[in-house]
């Protein structure tokens, strides 16, 4: 088993993902690979489109425009990619009418060197740009090739309604911060996304009463590092000092941002992803336990466990500091579950260095994980200054310690739910059975139980939690 499949089933089927709606004169077909934000971006990109005629569709052979959002995390996210594109280049030879365009940090990382590599390919568009895909689309249409990848200081999209596609009308994302300032060695998001930016508040809290309008249950606040949103009337976070006294002193931050989520919709349930350790402050913590309504889960990626490898990777915080940040989590809200990414086999990690990641897992013991082999990305810092050194067959045994590990603690901490009630959404059925529904409880845990002809998606009900695997809780609901 490896890092990507285990990221594919447990972000529960959101790392691919198309998506459907009808009847206009023009069509198009949209797939998404990564991140949650990603699939977001698409919901973004379908309303631009809606506006200017095009409706989607689910059926790629009937589409006038083919659009794949992309990912350029690791190499293998890029191969996928490029499978997938010549799928849609023996579509093109039936259709030869149809026009295929590639969005998200694949575009914007390759820039117009994408459509000499990829003859087929009629626009590049990069995750800033695409208020112009209109525009662009425009420009395809007269035969020219369409690119526009710039990166901008201000865009949110927060005036856009997303059109929520392939929903189960339950659980919906909203976008909060945009890019990121991190700079971690090995990752392309700063470069593919851009300097970071928050949402106006007032924004966000119209997206979501449009989504409680629309019943639904459950908003993730999304963003690269949402601990360090900070809305201070607009731009970049790095210009925060440069604001009036007056903007200063009215920021709004994450912990703020919460509360006002929570004290607006409290019949709604919040999460947010991701979470980075430096920005992570106790408020937000305090923020949590003061709600009811904010799920107690954190995804707190960590990467290592050893200050030297968290030092080359320009993490901005030792193990120690991540361990302090667990012990104040155990103790502001005990009972929240946490998860992690974590990378194996970065440049130069030794032997002991990844054994200090094990012990960190042990310290911790996740709920869940999100587990990498490390994986070398042109023109990040560590593709520039340090070797990707650790042998293949290191990383693929590193990975595999982790992922058994994780899976043992998994299971702990699912048993440790056996004999509990827990309060559980329902999404809808469950994958393997349309007898039973599926769901999650605040930690979130998935949740099987069998339907009793009293319950819909939507509803929260109480789950008496009677049996486990390392995924996914067994109950019965109580009965009123
Ligand atoms: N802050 C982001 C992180 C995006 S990348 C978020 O919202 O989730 C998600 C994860 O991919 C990272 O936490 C890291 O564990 C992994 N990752 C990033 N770059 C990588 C690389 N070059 N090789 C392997 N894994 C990588
Ligand atoms: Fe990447 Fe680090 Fe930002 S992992 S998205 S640079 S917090």
């Amino acid at each position: 088993m490896d890092g990507e499949k285990i990221i594919d089933e447990s972000k529960q089927g959101l790392a691919t993902m198309t998506i459907g709606l009808q009847q206009n004169t023009k069509k198009v077909y949209i797939e998404s690979y990564g991140c949650q934000m990603n699939i977001n971006d698409s919901e973004i990109v379908a309303s631009i489109l809606k506006g200017k005629g095009f409706n989607t569709t689910d059926d790629m052979k009937a589409a006038d425009l083919i659009l794949v959002n992309t990912c350029s995390i690791r190499e293998k996210a890029e191969q996928t990619v490029r499978k997938r594109l010549e799928k849609y280049q023996s579509i093109k030879k039936i259709n030869p009418k149809l026009k295929i365009g590639v969005m998200g940090c694949m575009a914007e990382r390759l820039k117009a060197k994408f459509l000499e590599e990829e003859q087929m390919l009629d626009l590049v568009v990069g995750p800033d740009a695409y208020r112009d895909l209109p525009h662009l689309i425009e420009e395809v249409a007269d035969g020219k090739e369409a690119v526009n990848v710039l990166l901008s200081k201000e865009e949110t999209y927060a005036d856009i309604a997303p059109v929520r596609l392939n929903s189960n009308g339950v659980t919906a994302f909203v976008s909060i911060t945009r890019g990121c300032d991190n700079m971690c060695t090995f990752c392309v998001v700063p470069f593919t996304r851009g300097r970071e930016r928050s949402r106006d508040p007032k924004s966000i809290i119209k997206e979501i009463q449009d989504l409680k309008d629309q019943n639904f249950k459950e908003v993730t606040l999304l963003g690269q590092n949402v601990d360090s949103y900070l809305w201070f009337g607009g731009g970049l976070k790095k210009d925060f000092d440069k604001a009036s006294q007056e903007a200063q002193k009215n920021a709004v931050d994450f912990a703020q941002l919460l509360d006002m989520c929570a004290t607006t919709f409290p019949e709604m349930r919040f999460r947010f992803s991701t979470s980075n350790p430096q920005d992570m402050k106790l408020d937000v913590l305090h923020s949590m336990a003061k709600h009811k309504n904010i799920c107690k889960y954190i995804h707190l990626p960590v990467q290592s466990g050893s200050s030297s490898v968290l030092k080359r990777m320009n993490r901005q915080h030792t193990r120690e500091e991540y361990i302090e940040l667990i012990d104040n989590i155990r103790k502001i809200l005990p009972g929240c579950a946490l998860s992690h990414d974590i990378i194996a086999g970065f440049c130069g990690e030794t032997e002991a260095e990844h054994k200090d990641t094990l012990s960190l897992m042990e310290y911790v013991k996740y709920d869940f994980g999100f587990m990498f082999a490390y994986s070398d990305r042109p023109g990040t810092p560590a593709h520039k200054n340090m070797a990707d050194d650790v042998p293949h067959e290191t990383k693929k045994r590193r990975l595999n310690e982790i992922i058994a590990l994780q899976q043992k603690h998994s299971l702990l901490r699912m048993k440790k739910f056996i004999g509990q009630e827990v309060e559980v959404l329902i999404e809808g059925d469950s994958k393997k059975s349309n007898q039973y529904w599926k769901g999650r409880n605040s930690q979130n845990a998935m949740v099987v139980f069998p339907k009793t002809g009293h319950e819909k998606p939507g509803d929260f009900v109480q789950v008496k939690i009677e049996d486990c695997t390392s995924a996914t809780l067994l109950g019965k609901v109580k009965s009123k």
